[in-house]
């Protein structure tokens, strides 16, 4: 498969849930949500989806926030596997970030599996701190969780 070029960010659509499931359980096998859980998601209130597409229309990777009040979660995030590596990740959690800070969010949080060393260190290169560890959260695996905050700008 050849590598996706420039990519264009937008907001997600009830439309996108099979190329974003699709994603979702590729990349996250036995963590991955269910079809309904994700489509439940993109229709929820207080959530704010971003996905990049490629050329074609292609969705090539999503993230998705929780807003409530100051609070922002990072629910979800992930590029497809042919497209890592040429900062799309980075580009979405900051487009994700900027999201919260519009909505007056001051401290957004996040849980990472403890194996994860390429997302927690892109969380941490944007400014997020590790606040502490789940244990054994993810099953079957008994991977822990890493629990992660960001002070926005607006909070600082
Ligand atoms: C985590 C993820 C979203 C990053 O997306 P990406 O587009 O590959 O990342 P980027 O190209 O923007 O790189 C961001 C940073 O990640 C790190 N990184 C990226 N690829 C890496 C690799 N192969 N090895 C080590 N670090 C890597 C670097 O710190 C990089 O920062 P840089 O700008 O200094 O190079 C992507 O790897 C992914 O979808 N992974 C599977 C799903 C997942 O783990 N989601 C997070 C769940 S909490």
């Amino acid at each position: 498969m050849s590598r996706p070029a420039g990519l264009t960010l937008r907001d997600a659509a009830a439309s996108d849930l099979d190329a974003i499931w699709q994603i979702e359980s590729d990349v996250f096998g036995s963590d991955a949500w269910s079809r309904e859980m994700m489509r439940e998601e993109l229709a929820a209130d207080h959530r704010r989806y971003l996905v990049l597409v490629d050329v074609d229309g292609a969705v090539q990777g999503y993230g998705g926030l929780l807003i409530v009040g100051q609070e922002g979660d990072v629910q979800t995030i992930a590029i497809a596997p042919a497209a890592r590596g040429n900062g799309h990740g980075r580009r979405l959690m900051r487009a994700l970030l900027h999201e919260a800070e519009q909505a007056a969010v001051r401290e957004v949080f996040l849980e990472v599996r403890a194996d994860n060393p390429v997302a927690r260190g892109l969380y941490r290169s944007l400014g997020f701190e590790e606040l502490g560890v789940r244990p054994r959260y993810y099953q079957p695996d008994g991977v822990d969780a890493v629990i992660m905050k960001l002070e926005t700008k607006g909070g600082r």
